[in-house]
């Protein structure tokens, strides 16, 4: 059994886990500063990599209690080393480092947006590749090709926002707080998703893009009249058929597309990750429309879509099996190094 201790940091939210053989979670304990950063709405890096340094001893120390083990039996140390805030990478890259060298053990830096796709692993035996995955998360809604595990070709994604920095923009103009993605979730099971007409750019468009600049700023004049600058009048009923209006538009753009891109690389299996993929409304939808197609549908459970350490380690897993070390040189990127690698 090959035990590896993955350290996740890159954003507002840090967290450890050990994974056995790439794909067994033995344990997780993550730290979220999400309800810190309500009243910033939106995430201030010095704050983050403050409560990172805080929180990040403990979560070791508990990631490795709760698996019952301790740094004598684990076998390497997985860190996402790129993309992400640099105050933030640096908090895991540095305990991960100084846990790696202290106990003679090999560093293994991940991409995060790979590590996501990664995902799809866990508490998984078997995955049937290829597969077509989208990673919609705060900064990416891209698809991509992944004919074996780690060897990922990307097809296309948004061309402006992010699905989740969308979801964060659309509450903040409902008033809804930070992060968006899942006040808009609860709200939306409530609310009528037929009640405002909002587009979905570039939906029939025969290619793999994706937008949402112009649905947010939709929704924006909608509810708060053609300048977007009148005070909220919306009651309950009324902010909670936004939602459902704006999921369902966010939803249909990103399984119209999903189901698009596996048609056209001719593979029978899709999969998600990202914390948009933990959207309740776009997970049924992902159901029906992969049964409907025929098509074998990987939904990772949704503490694995979200940021979480557990993928960091899955995809550790195989950097270690590849003899992929980091070398003694390495330091954390925040713009990435070229997000999953392509063929
Ligand atoms: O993957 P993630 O945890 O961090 C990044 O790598 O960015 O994704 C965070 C994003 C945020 O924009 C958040 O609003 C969104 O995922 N999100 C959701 C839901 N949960 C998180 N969006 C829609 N519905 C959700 N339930
Ligand atoms: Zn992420």
């Amino acid at each position: 059994m090959t035990l590896i201790l993955g350290i996740e940091s890159s954003c507002d939210e840090v967290a450890a886990a050990v994974v056995a053989d790439g794909h067994r979670v033995l344990s997780h304990a993550l730290a979220s500063q999400a309800e810190d950063f309500a009243q910033w709405g939106g995430v201030v890096p010095e704050i983050a990599a403050r409560g990172h340094v805080a929180a990040l001893p403990g979560l070791v120390a508990e990631a490795l209690d709760q698996a019952g083990t301790d740094l004598t039996a684990i076998d390497a140390v997985a860190v996402a080393a790129w993309p992400g805030l640099l105050g933030s990478l640096l908090c895991g890259f540095t305990c991960a480092s100084m846990i790696a060298v202290r106990r003679g053990l090999p560093l293994l830096t991940v991409d995060h947006v790979e590590a996501h796709l990664a995902a799809v692993h866990l508490e998984r035996d078997q995955v049937p590749y290829p597969l077509v995955a989208l990673v919609a998360s705060g900064g990416h809604s891209h698809f991509y090709r992944c004919s074996a595990p780690g060897e990922a070709e990307l097809l296309g994604g948004t061309i402006d926002d992010a699905a989740g920095e969308a979801f964060d923009k659309a509450a903040a103009t409902l008033e809804l707080g930070y992060p968006g993605g899942p006040a808009i979730d609860r709200r939306a099971e409530h609310g009528d998703p037929r009640a405002l007409d909002l587009p979905r750019s570039l939906l029939h468009h025969d290619d793999l893009r994706l937008s949402f600049a112009g649905l947010k700023t939709a929704l924006l004049y909608a509810v708060r009249g053609p300048r977007g600058r009148d005070p909220l009048r919306l009651d309950e009923q009324g902010i909670n058929d936004a939602c459902a209006s704006f999921q369902a538009a966010v939803v249909d753009c990103l399984a119209g597309k999903l189901i698009r891109a596996a048609r056209a690389c001719g593979v029978s299996t899709i999969a998600v990750g990202g914390g948009v993929a933990c959207n309740r409304g776009l997970r049924r939808r992902l159901s029906e429309d992969a049964t409907a197609h025929g098509l074998t549908l990987l939904l990772p459970r949704p503490e694995h879509c979200a940021d979480n350490a557990a993928m960091i380690a899955a995809l550790g897993h195989r950097h270690l099996r590849a003899g992929r070390i980091a070398p003694p040189h390495c330091t954390p990127l925040p713009t990435g190094a070229a997000g999953p690698r392509r063929r």
